[in-house]
C-alpha cells in the first residue's frame, strides 16, 4: 500500500468512527422519543404493531438488495448477502406477519395509508443507488431495530401475545456484525468520492421520519 493510500484509509477509519457516533446519537434520540407502552391504549398499542409490520414486511429485503445493487467493494457485498440469506432462508417476513397476527395487529388499508408517503420517500431514496449513504442508512436501521425489539415485544405482550420469535431474532446485540458492516463502510467511501454531511445522513433522515411516523400514526 503506498503512503498515500494508508493515509486514506486512516481517514476512512476515523471518518466511519464520526458516522457511528452520529448513528448512535440518532438511535438513542428515536428511542428517547417513542411514547410509552404503559400510557398508550390497546389501539395505539395495535397501531404501532400494524404500522411497523406495513413498512417492515414488505420493504425490508427490497432495501437490503438496493444496497446489494449500489455497492462495490467485496467487503460490503458480502456483508449484505448474508444478510439477505438469512433473511430468506428464515422467512423473516414470514416470521413478522406470524407476530403481528399473534398481537391482533396485521396492518390494515388504513395503517398502510397512514405510513404511505413517508415509505415512498425511502424507497425513492434506496432507488438511487448511491452507495455510501445507503450503507450508512442500513448500518442506521438495524441499530435501531435491534434496540427497538423490546419495546416492540411489550407492545405485542400487552395486547396478549406470547410469540415473539421475530423479536427474539432480531434483539441480538452482535458487535462483530456492526464491525463488519462500519468495514465494509470504510471501503465504499474507499471506492466513493467523498460527500457533504446532509448527503451522507439524507437516508437517516428519512427513515427517522418513518420511524416516527410508525410510532406516532402521524
Ligand atoms: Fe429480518
Amino acid at each position: 500500500m503506498t503512503p498515500a493510500a494508508a493515509g486514506l484509509v486512516t481517514s476512512n477509519e476515523s471518518k466511519t468512527a464520526s458516522i457511528q457516533a452520529h448513528i448512535d446519537r440518532a438511535i438513542e434520540d428515536l428511542l428517547a422519543s417513542l411514547p410509552d407502552p404503559g400510557q398508550l391504549s390497546a389501539e395505539e398499542r395495535r397501531g404501532i404493531l400494524a404500522r411497523y409490520t406495513a413498512v417492515l414486511e414488505g420493504n425490508f429485503i427490497y432495501w437490503m438488495t438496493g444496497a446489494y445493487i449500489s455497492v462495490g467493494s467485496d467487503e460490503a457485498r458480502a456483508k449484505i448477502m448474508d444478510n439477505l440469506r438469512e433473511e430468506v432462508r428464515d422467512c423473516h417476513p414470514g416470521m413478522m406477519r406470524r407476530f403481528a397476527l399473534a398481537a391482533h395487529a396485521a396492518p390494515t388499508d388504513a395503517d398502510a395509508q397512514a405510513v404511505y408517503r413517508n415509505l415512498m420517500n425511502v424507497r425513492l431514496f434506496i432507488g438511487r443507488l448511491s452507495a455510501v449513504p445507503t450503507v450508512v442508512t442500513m448500518a442506521f436501521f438495524e441499530g435501531f431495530i435491534q434496540r427497538f425489539m423490546p419495546y416492540l415485544a411489550e407492545l405485542a405482550q400487552r395486547q396478549g401475545s406470547s410469540e415473539m420469535e421475530y423479536t427474539d431474532v432480531h434483539g441480538v446485540c452482535d458487535v462483530t456484525h456492526t464491525q463488519e458492516l462500519f468495514r465494509a463502510l470504510e471501503a465504499e467511501m474507499t471506492l466513493n468520492q467523498p460527500m457533504p454531511e446532509k448527503e451522507m445522513f439524507e437516508g437517516v433522515e428519512l427513515l427517522r421520519t418513518l420511524i416516527q411516523n410508525i410510532a406516532t400514526g402521524n
